[in-house]
């Protein structure tokens, strides 16, 4: 046979989905595609056919990169700063970030215990990838944000999920801690402020949580991804700056995705104990070789830059939060348990609709929900079982207040008469 018809047989037999199948090793079998992207995904290719749909699910603020970045990138690229940098971030990105974590966390690092990575998801990637063996435990609070089980798995570790609910605050009690921690427990994953639910952690309870995990010898990773992002005066208290044995065994991550409305630039760090970023470091050499040489250096001119768009992010955020929480509350249907006072979402329960119909769909469960609302009433929102919380949906309102008033006059109408008695 001809070599190229070899090939052509060849290709024949590999485009099977038996084969493809066979293909793929067991790592990739486990993932599951990241439900938010996909809402996200499905939203905007309904939005590029034309579709009037309005994206309540995504996790982006809607406000422009400051100017700052910009011009930090700017110069860079005229500088022909456009090489390979050290792995771990240039030296100048790593000390601003020390220097933010000690004026605005109260925490000390030195720039070597800072690594910068493709995002904070890279972060936590990393993070796994040097804690974990296989079969190590990893306790994950639900709600929880939805990768954060799966980048357990894709580590070799196991997730242990404990659940939370509205009887307390959305907060992972001690006692529950506690209870999940087996002699295979290596890590507690905390989101503060959280997304989904929007919670922010006292003080307290995080000096009770730390305090088990110092029993345990549990390392913390504390994602602080929305701490700039707090409002009604609840203060988003870095878990590293409980003292110093906390901050041994905590790996702090963070990125400049929200605060700075950076999410496609890919910027975030860790900030861990100095074995812990030399493995990340190491580890990111054989990967990505580190974040873009430009997009450091825009991360670098926002920080060291002024820091109104900060703010007035976060003021324009929570004018949006009143409003997102004063429309959940009176559309029947949808039941706010606890008011959100970091991030930018709302989590409403919506279990009251399961069993009901719109547009003669039987709604049975927050995907159903979630799907009909898309396809019904062209808004966009997560299912809470994205974040095994299966009786919510995720809206977010990192949106204008003018896609925010539609987005809830439609979920209005669309659930209005679900709240007729039957
Ligand atoms: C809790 C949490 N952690 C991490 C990330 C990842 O952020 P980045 O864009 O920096 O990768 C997100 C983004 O949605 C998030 O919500």
């Amino acid at each position: 046979m001809a070599r190229a018809d070899l090939f052509r047989a060849f290709a024949g037999r590999i485009n099977t989905p038996q084969n493809i199948k066979r293909m793929l090793n067991q790592r990739a079998k486990n993932l599951s595609p990241s439900p938010t992207m996909a809402m996200d995904g499905k939203a905007k290719k309904l939005l590029s056919q034309g579709v009037d749909v309005v994206n309540l699910s995504v996790g982006e603020p809607d406000q422009d990169t400051p100017d700052t970045a910009k011009s930090g990138a700017l110069q860079a690229i005229a500088a022909n700063f456009t090489k390979y940098t050290a792995s771990a971030g240039i030296a100048e990105l790593r000390e601003a970030i020390a220097q933010k974590l000690s004026r605005e966390n109260h925490v000390e690092y030195a720039a070597d215990e800072i690594v910068v990575s493709n995002g904070a998801k890279q972060s936590l990637f990393n993070t796994f990838m040097v804690l974990l063996d296989p079969g190590d435990e990893v306790v994950i609070q639900a709600p929880y944000w939805v990768s954060y089980p799966e980048m357990v798995k894709i580590a070799g570790g196991t997730p242990v999920i404990v659940a939370t609910d509205a009887r307390s605050g959305f907060e992972l009690e001690p006692e529950a801690l506690e209870g999940a921690v087996t002699a295979k427990t290596k890590a507690l994953v905390l989101s503060n402020p959280s997304n989904p639910t929007g919670i922010v952690y006292g003080r307290e309870k995080l000096l009770a949580l730390a305090e088990i995990a110092a029993r345990h010898d549990l390392t913390i990773v504390s994602d602080e991804i929305y701490e700039r992002l707090t409002y009604d005066g609840a203060e988003a208290v870095s878990m590293a700056a409980l003292g110093p044995d906390v901050r041994e065994r905590t790996v702090t991550v963070n990125g400049f995705s929200k605060a700075f409305a950076m999410t496609g630039w890919r910027l975030g760090y860790t900030a861990s104990n100095r074995q812990l970023a030399k493995a990340m470091s190491e580890l990111q050499g054989h990967s990505t070789s580190g974040p873009s040489s430009v997009t450091q250096k825009a991360g670098l001119a926002a920080l060291l830059g002024s820091q109104e768009s900060v703010a007035s992010m976060r003021e324009q955020f929570d004018e949006r939060r009143r409003y997102a929480i004063s429309r959940v509350s009176s559309i029947p249907g949808l039941e706010l348990e606890v008011e959100p006072k970091g991030a930018f979402y709302v989590f409403p329960k919506v279990g009251a609709l399961f069993g009901k119909s719109i547009a003669g769909r039987t709604i049975s469960g927050s995907e159903d929900l979630s799907m009909a609302l898309l396809e019904e009433a062209r808004v966009a929102v997560v299912p809470g079982s994205a974040f095994g919380s299966p009786d919510h949906i995720r809206i977010s309102y990192a949106a204008s207040m003018k896609h925010l008033r539609e987005g809830f006059d439609r979920i209005e109408r669309a659930l209005a008469p679900l709240a007729q008695p039957a």
